[in-house]
């Protein structure tokens, strides 16, 4: 196949979805991943089955990442760009957080982005080249009542800068993007007078789309940005600078 090779995990709504939408509008192949069948079986015949191929696959499963790139591999030999997306919340206080919830989401932001990137960093050595653009959050930062999301978001930010000087030499970028406060599926799910405080405390008022982090990705997946690796890009309408309030 002529076209770019990319895998986006969480393709099946949210931001995911805007990253398929804009790597088929720049003449990529997507190899959308998720969990979630149901929405993720539209996403072929919304964008074209010659543009997307959805794949269910448990990013936190190792069986299931590894039969993932034994199908792209399969098929299409290579991969030029990974997206690790997928990601939950599980906000409590520390007081107040099961370990259940602890384990749950640092296995799949951490574990879960790490055995996508293993599998990447293998086959992208192999062929000399390629890009991961990993989703963190501005969270890593530090979030009342994020002590699991923000640890699992720290975590990838670590890694990301270790990916870029172990797969540097082989011509992978390994980049991370760290979004602040997002319209999507999971932020819907905040109470409303929480959602207008955080909107509050942004400086420019506003939440971003997840189109906004989906023209990150384009950027930082091209083929044209060779020397930007191991580096976090903030997409938070400046809440990472400080005090919006
Ligand atoms: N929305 C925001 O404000 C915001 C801010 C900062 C960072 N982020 C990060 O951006 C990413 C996407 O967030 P979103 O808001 O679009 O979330 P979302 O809940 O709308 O979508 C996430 C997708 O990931 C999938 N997923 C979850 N666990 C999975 C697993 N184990 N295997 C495969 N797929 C799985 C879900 O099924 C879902 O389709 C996440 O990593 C999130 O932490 C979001």
């Amino acid at each position: 196949m002529n076209k770019r090779i990319s895998i986006v995990t969480g393709a099946a709504k949210g931001i995911g979805k805007a990253i398929v939408e804009r790597f088929v509008n720049d003449n990529y192949f997507v190899v959308a991943v998720d969990e979630d069948e149901e929405n993720g079986n539209k996403l072929s015949s919304e964008f074209g089955a010659d543009k997307v191929k959805f794949i269910k696959a448990d990013i936190c499963n190792e069986k299931d990442v590894q039969v993932l790139f034994e199908k792209v591999k399969t098929e299409f030999s290579r991969v030029d760009v990974l997206v690790n997306n997928a990601g939950i919340i599980r906000d409590n206080m520390i007081w107040n957080m099961p370990v259940e919830d602890f384990d749950l989401v640092v296995n799949i932001n951490l574990k879960g982005t790490w055995l996508m990137c293993r599998e990447a960093g293998k086959l992208m050595k192999q062929q000399n080249g390629g890009r991961i653009v990993n989703i963190a959050s501005r969270a890593w930062l530090g979030n009342r009542g994020q002590s699991n999301y923000s640890a699992s978001k720290a975590g990838v930010v670590g890694m990301t800068r270790v990916l870029a000087l172990e797969l540097g030499k082989y011509n992978v970028c390994v980049n991370a993007i760290a979004p602040g406060l997002i319209d999507t599926p999971l932020t819907q799910k905040l109470e409303k007078e929480v959602l207008q405080k955080l909107i509050d405390a942004q400086p420019t008022r506003t939440m971003g789309l997840p189109a906004d982090v989906a023209n990150a990705v384009a950027f930082l997946s091209s083929d044209k940005t060779q020397f930007i690796t191991g580096q976090t890009l903030y997409v938070d309408g400046g809440k990472s600078i400080g005090a919006g309030i």
